[in-house]
């Protein structure tokens, strides 16, 4: 992801600060906002202040019948002798107020179905869209008038609720969309991935981020809600004899106020609400703008995705376990995370992808693994499949990752949000955008210790400022939104974050890569400071070879989803073996020391949607063999703590244990 697109939205986040501020920037930024504003102020206020325009009760018959206007009556009276003007103004507050519950109500059914469809996903959001069809099908003000007029004695909360029930399903459906695009941005995987709860997550991460939309969606139910009202007072639905805009167009209507000249009567109550409409939709239109949502239907897709991807599931994980001559390794018991024959790939519309193929890999306690490989060759898919964090379209299809004696992979959800973050944290590959734009800094450092226990004011404070200290940071910076941070800043954040809790077990997925190679040096530093203080284990990712062996105690070289090669760092330095790590070495410059004319590795990995039968590098490979496309090498250890997956290294019972076939070729060769 790029450093543009985790940028925070600065005119969405604007909208979930402080109401009083959003307003005025809204005015700012949009004439249409303004316009809406003004002309909801002004009818606010003179609903409002209503005693101080008239002395009359609106109610009152104590005037002559259908007087013009005048300096006592500005608007005339009704045919039974009621004042015009008193009626407006104490009109205004009733369907004013129709409109503001209306709207709140409609708005809050629609915001909770349309983000909880989106947050669970799966049956339960097919359940939810379909209903919010069949609510959206039906006609509206038809089904209005037969509600209503079977409450018509249930008074105006049943007007209320009618309309309310009436006019949640759109808000929820555009709330539904965006919140689906929200689910999958970064900064909600981490929350999760930190071991927030669905209700922390859907406040304090997702809502703020909707809050432009629920606003919108808002204005909408609320003019729903008042030309509803007034449509259903207008042909004598409810209580007309509850003064409002509505009620005041029946009786204007039932006495042929236009006929007999009396127009005034009609016109004050008509405009007032056309006025009231204006703003609301004004308002809509304008916060909408700026919202901008999005729709997307993944429903769908995701329910065919999660069909093919159990075929995929069943597929590898047979492939992975009929394979011929495949030794089963237990996990070991001395290492803090031991990953054993793990598969894990992707579904995709050209097919399944395999990206990550029978890996067995152990990070020791307090050691720093080094992972290295081209893009591509499935370092973030092993990662992420590793920690449990792998999203849909991804699978692990089979394989265990043993972290202190505890297969991940077979936890509860409860547990696993439990040893998250504490047991061991992950620091995402475009890490910038798994910030929240709309929580300073501060709340996201809280909220990763508080989803863990933590909740002592001074201790979170305490802490917030040693985790800085540790990555290198102002302690001014705690109280800033992450949009006034750099990108290296940014990068220090999620770090301390990552050790907010001390895992045990740190996995940085490239972590510095978007990063100037100053920035990156600092904040590699700092991590291997605070490892050596913490004695946390790490394993890092990158495609740059030179740099992890400067840094690792051991590096294990991927390739086509498989590991290639592993060594001890000095070893890999001085005497790699693969032919792939061979050219991999001399790809990349030093960090020090003089420079030199850099090779890239000609061609290209192969496809991960492919089953390779033999060696996946033999297309590049200088030291091709005919074997080496015939049969895939394992890896044997040829050394204390050095594997290698190549034919030129193989043992002889390696080459025995190869098919007929190519016994074949071997005693022809
Ligand atoms: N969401 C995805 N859907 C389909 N294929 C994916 C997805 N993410 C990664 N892949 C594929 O998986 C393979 C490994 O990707 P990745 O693990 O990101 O590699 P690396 O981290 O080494 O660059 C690549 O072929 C990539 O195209
Ligand atoms: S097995 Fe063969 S093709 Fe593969 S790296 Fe070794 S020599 Fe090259
Ligand atoms: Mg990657």
């Amino acid at each position: 992801m790029s450093a543009a697109a985790s940028a925070p939205r600065p005119r969405l986040a604007a909208l979930g600060r402080r109401p009083l501020d959003a307003l005025g920037s809204l005015m700012r930024r949009s004439p249409k906002a303004a316009a809406g504003i003004v002309i909801l102020l002004v009818l606010s206020l003179m609903a409002i202040s209503a005693p101080l325009w008239t002395s009359y009760d609106p109610t009152s018959l104590a005037f002559k019948s259908m007087l013009t206007p005048s300096r006592l009556h500005p608007l005339g009276t009704t045919f039974v002798g009621q004042d015009i003007l008193s009626q407006l103004l104490y009109g205004a507050r009733f369907t004013m107020l129709i409109g503001l519950l209306t709207g709140l109500i409609a708005t809050l059914i629609g915001t909770a179905v349309g983000i909880s469809a989106a947050y669970f996903g799966g049956r339960f959001d097919e359940i939810v869209n379909g209903i919010i069809n069949v609510v959206l099908v039906l006609p509206g003000f038809p089904l209005l008038i037969v509600a209503a007029a079977l409450l018509e004695n249930a008074g105006d909360w049943a007007i209320i609720i009618v309309i309310s029930l009436t006019g949640w399903a759109w808000g929820a459906r555009v709330l539904r969309a965006q919140a689906m695009t929200l689910r999958r941005r970064d900064f909600i995987d981490a929350a999760v991935s930190t071991g927030e709860g669905p209700g922390r997550i859907i406040f304090r991460e997702m809502l703020p981020n909707l809050s432009g939309i629920i606003a919108a969606n808002f204005f909408g139910t609320a003019l729903y809600g008042v030309l509803s009202e007034s449509g259903l007072k207008f042909i004598g639905v409810g209580d007309v004899t509850q003064p409002s805009w509505g009620s005041m167009l029946y009786w204007a209507a039932g006495h042929t106020a236009l006929l007999k000249g009396a127009w005034w009567w009609v016109m004050a109550p008509g405009l007032c609400i056309a006025l009231l409409g204006t703003s609301f939709a004004l308002l809509n239109f304008a916060i909408d703008e700026i919202a901008n949502p999005k729709a997307a239907n993944a429903g769908r897709l995701r329910a065919a995705r999660r069909g093919k991807g159990r075929v995929l599931a069943s597929q590898s994980a047979a492939q992975t376990l009929t394979r011929p001559n495949m030794k089963i390794q237990p996990p070991n018991p001395a290492a803090l995370l031991s990953v054993r024959h793990l598969t894990a790939g992707y579904q995709t519309p050209q097919g399944p992808v395999r990206a990550v193929r029978n890996v067995s890999l152990d990070v020791m306690p307090g050691e720093f693994l080094g992972l290295a490989g081209e893009s591509g060759c499935g370092k973030s898919t092993l990662a992420f499949a590793a920690t449990r964090l792998l999203a849909e379209p991804g699978e692990v299809f089979s394989g265990q990752s043993v972290l202190e004696g505890v297969d991940l992979l077979t936890l509860s959800e409860s547990e696993l949000r439990r040893r998250r973050w504490k047991d061991y944290s992950m620091v995402f590959q475009a890490s910038m955008n798994v910030l929240n734009p709309v929580l300073r800094v501060r709340e996201q450092l809280y909220d990763a210790m508080q989803a863990h226990g933590v909740t002592d004011k001074a201790k979170l404070d305490a802490r917030a400022r040693e985790l800085f200290g540790l990555v290198g940071i102002r302690e001014s910076y705690l109280d800033v939104y992450p949009h006034q941070l750099s990108g290296g800043m940014k990068q220090r954040v999620v770090i301390a974050i990552a050790l907010a809790l001390e895992p045990k077990l740190v996995v940085l997925d490239e972590p510095t890569t978007a990063l100037d190679v100053v920035v990156q040096r600092q904040i590699l530093e700092e991590i291997q400071a605070v490892r050596r203080r913490l004695g946390i284990g790490i394993v890092m990712i990158t495609h740059d070879l030179s740099l992890l062996t400067e840094m690792s105690d051991r590096i294990a070289i991927m390739y086509a989803g498989e590991i290639v090669e592993e060594a001890p760092s000095s070893v890999l330095q001085s005497a790699p073996l693969h032919p792939y790590t061979r050219r991999l070495m001399t790809a990349f410059p030093p960090l020090g020391g003089e420079r030199t004319r850099r090779e890239g590795i000609p061609g290209r990995p192969p496809s991960l949607a492919l089953d390779l039968t033999g060696c996946p590098f033999a297309e590049r490979c200088d030291s091709v063999m005919p074997i080496c496309s015939l049969q895939k090498p394992v890896l044997s250890d040829l050394s204390p703590g050095h594997r290698v997956a190549c034919f030129l290294h193989a043992s002889p019972e390696q080459l025995t244990l190869a098919k007929p076939e190519v016994n074949h070729v071997l005693a022809s060769d």
